[in-house]
């Protein structure tokens, strides 16, 4: 009975948007879309959501850094977005001395921020429909020669539409999977300085116990600033740059909401893939989440070990530690939750469904005959792949040592260019700096040793890169006894010239192709990409562009199948809004789930010297004195730290602001809820929420923890 229903709820939602459902692209948002956000409690035209001509919300939402949003929220450039957002620039600009990542930072004037080099901000200027172009070029193709044909129109309109001058940039993103295309164009910003962070305990209270989860009490935010040149232009850092004047900042509302309000968020989510196949399900659930998790377990504990000794390693590590750890935690709830929910049996059904649709269709009827067989060719290797990527490239050192192979490359090739491999070595040299600089050599060394030992005892023999594990056996020996990987791993660190100065200057000196084979890091980490290259990436490529194929033309059949009905395109890490309230849950039978935690939930969660539950001194005073200000919200008599609402965000819109029904800032989405992990591949009306930090929170840290009311007196408060 229950699973039925379940099904049949999925069915519908996967098929027809609803209010929470739904990553619209805020160019396209159509009158049905934006009718139901009216409905939903939204008190704004369209054209001050999205407009080409006048400043709107668009144009305060920015692309911050790789793979994060952040929100003009002032009129000299400031930026809200999360502290996981910020992580790397705050360990950068941290030393054990002035550690901001333990003490938090704070500028009280405009010369104390700091500049993080390499973090850029992107504004969306436009988006264009350029779909015609392609429709015009790619009729009637299929297989590699319209993916060929795709990928250079792509990059030909890239280059139209971008202005390097101008640090314009365009990026075409397919979309319906590849269904329709859309040019978005983009200008960069480069000086971008770090104002404010909260100590570590507070932007990351709770750590990887309580991430992914509800209820939650972390303070995850951090404050940054764009320069631009006096006349406003992008430019890289100089002292003389100014703070940008944005053309929209969003107020910032301290009023408060309740259980139901109206909630947008504007972002970036980066990937999802909704019309996943029920073939995709089971080689995710079987093969390559379960690979991915076991590897990072591995990786993830030698790493950990090194960081709790050592303040110095910590904050090295800090960075990629997180991101690791990130995405070994989603991928392991998103089998639970796939497995959990039937989402493979659910999607079974979808797809009988549609071949009954397609049957006497050319186009459509052969869709699910083709497709087993695309993924029953690609399964046998797609176990080896995940322990390449995951495993063997895991360690840092293997990773390193294998971007040396196009100098290999180019050192092996006939008449080899002297002036090439002088600029190989140049490059290899400035990444070999950067890559000692981040490694930690006894983790490194563990991760090298287990990953090797379980790719030996997981992978299938005849994948093994031919004679490799010969080689450690007569060097090292026995095969089946952990000893011996320990043994190759400590001479590979020992004789790699990698680790020497002495020995990579003379080779730099002399570049010799044979002395980069003889090294044992080299030796290693080539000898698995190569296998790989010459044997299963060609498999692989074949399995990607038959997917894509047939995903195309599946989408395509939806599309007709159900026509007249409002579709949004899954997440490219393109610009959408999303729409829905504020909304307590129950995640199981009996069990339910308030919509804001407080501070008397942090409180409660303090463990006074823990790695992931401490706080800061001061913030246990401020609580005793119950000095909340202006911040305290009234009807439960505390501070809010975080809330709950039943938008469809996914990873990438980290750091995106939540916004009211009349436009203002209410708090930061930072996070999805564990119950509702597979969101990526099947959105769970019932139990999906997302998860954010109350702007309110985030002002009182700035104000009483920081003490920086400079930062708040540039803000636009909404006080009623
Ligand atoms: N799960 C969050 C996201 O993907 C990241 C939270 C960072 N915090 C942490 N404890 N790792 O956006």
């Amino acid at each position: 009975m229950k699973k039925s229903l379940t099904t049949l709820l999925v069915f519908i939602t996967l098929f027809t948007a609803r209010a929470d459902e739904g990553m619209w692209l805020p160019l396209l948002l159509g009158k049905q879309v934006y009718a139901d956000m009216v409905k939903h409690g939204l008190k704004l035209t369209s054209e001050q959501l999205y407009s080409v001509n006048k400043s709107s919300i668009k144009d305060a939402i920015v692309i911050f850094g790789g793979g994060c949003t952040g929100e003009i929220v002032s009129n000299e450039g400031l930026i809200f977005t999360n502290h996981h957002c910020g992580y790397a620039a705050i360990t950068d600009a941290s030393t054990i001395e002035h550690n901001y990542l333990k003490d938090g930072f704070w500028a009280y004037d405009k010369s104390q921020e700091i500049p993080a080099k390499g973090l850029s901000v992107q504004f969306l200027l436009r988006i264009e429909d350029v779909t015609a172009k392609f429709d015009s070029v790619l009729n009637g193709l299929s297989g590699t020669e319209r993916s060929q044909k795709q990928a250079a129109l792509i990059a030909g309109i890239n280059a139209q539409y971008s202005d390097p001058s101008k640090n314009i940039e365009a990026r075409v993103s397919p979309l319906f999977k590849n269904n329709q295309f859309l040019v978005f164009i983009y200008q960069r910003y480069t000086d971008i300085r770090l104002v404010g962070a909260p100590p570590e305990s507070v932007g990351k209270f709770g750590g990887d116990t309580d991430n992914w989860e509800w209820p939650r009490h972390t303070g995850d935010f951090s404050v940054f600033r764009i320069y631009a040149s006096k006349d406003g232009s992008p430019s890289d850092y100089t002292a003389g740059n100014i703070p940008l004047k944005p053309k929209y900042f969003l107020p910032v509302s301290i009023k408060g909401f309740k259980d139901g309000d109206f909630a947008m968020i504007f972002g970036y989510p980066g990937s999802t893939n909704r019309y996943e196949t029920s073939y995709g399900i089971r080689l995710a659930t079987d093969i390559n989440n379960p690979s991915l998790v076991g590897l990072r377990d591995i990786r993830l504990k030698a790493m950990f070990t090194q960081m709790k000794n050592d303040p110095a390693v910590k904050l090295q590590l800090a960075s990629s530690y997180a991101g690791i750890a990130n995405y070994w935690k989603f991928y392991d709830g998103e089998t639970k939750q796939l497995l959990k929910y039937h989402i493979y049996e659910q999607k079974q059904q979808d797809e009988q469904k549609f071949m009954q649709w397609a049957k006497g269709s050319p186009e459509f009827e052969n869709i699910f005959s083709e497709w087993p067989k695309a993924y029953d060719a690609w399964r046998p290797y797609a176990k080896q792949r995940v322990y390449l990527f995951e495993g063997i490239l895991g360690s840092p050192l293997a990773k390193f040592a294998g971007t040396l192979m196009k100098l290999e490359n180019d050192m092996l090739k006939q008449g080899a260019d002297a002036a090439v491999v002088k600029k190989d070595i140049e490059a290899a040299t400035e990444a070999r700096k950067k890559f000692l600089a981040d490694e930690n050599r006894v983790s490194d060394q563990q991760i090298l040793a287990a990953t090797c030992e379980m790719f030996y005892n997981d992978i299938d023999k005849n994948q093994h890169p031919i004679g490799f594990y010969e080689g450690i056996k007569s060097s090292s020996g026995d095969l089946k006894d952990p000893a011996t990987y320990k043994k190759w791993s400590t001479a590979v660190f020992s004789n790699t010239m990698i680790f020497s100065d002495a020995k990579w200057e003379a080779f730099a000196r002399s570049p010799d192709a044979v002395a980069l084979q003889n090294d044992p890091a080299f030796a290693y980490s080539s000898a698995f990409i190569k296998s790989y290259l010459n044997k299963y990436e060609p498999l692989y490529q074949q399995f990607v562009s038959k997917n894509d194929e047939l995903g195309r033309l599946y989408l395509k059949g939806i599309m007709q199948m159900y026509p007249g009905k409002k579709m949004y395109p899954d997440a490219t890490f393109t610009m959408r809004t999303s729409y829905g309230n504020v909304k307590s849950y129950s995640p199981r039978d009996a069990v339910k789930y308030e919509y804001l935690s407080t501070m008397k939930g942090v409180m409660e969660k303090y463990i006074p010297g823990d790695y992931e539950f401490d706080l800061p001194e001061k913030l246990v005073e401020l609580v005793k004195k119950r000095d909340f200000g202006q911040y305290i919200d009234k009807r439960v008599n505390d501070l809010v730290v975080c809330f709950i609402t039943n938008n469809d965000i996914t990873g990438g819109n980290s750091g995106s602001p939540v916004i009211d029904g009349n436009g203002n800032l209410i708090g930061l989405a930072f996070d999805g809820n564990y119950e509702a992990l597979s969101h990526k591949l099947a959105f769970d009306k019932d139990l999906n929420r997302t998860i954010c930090v109350d702007v309110r929170y985030v002002l009182w840290c700035i104000d009483k923890l920081g003490g920086a009311a400079n930062i708040i007196k540039e803000l636009k408060l909404v006080k009623q």
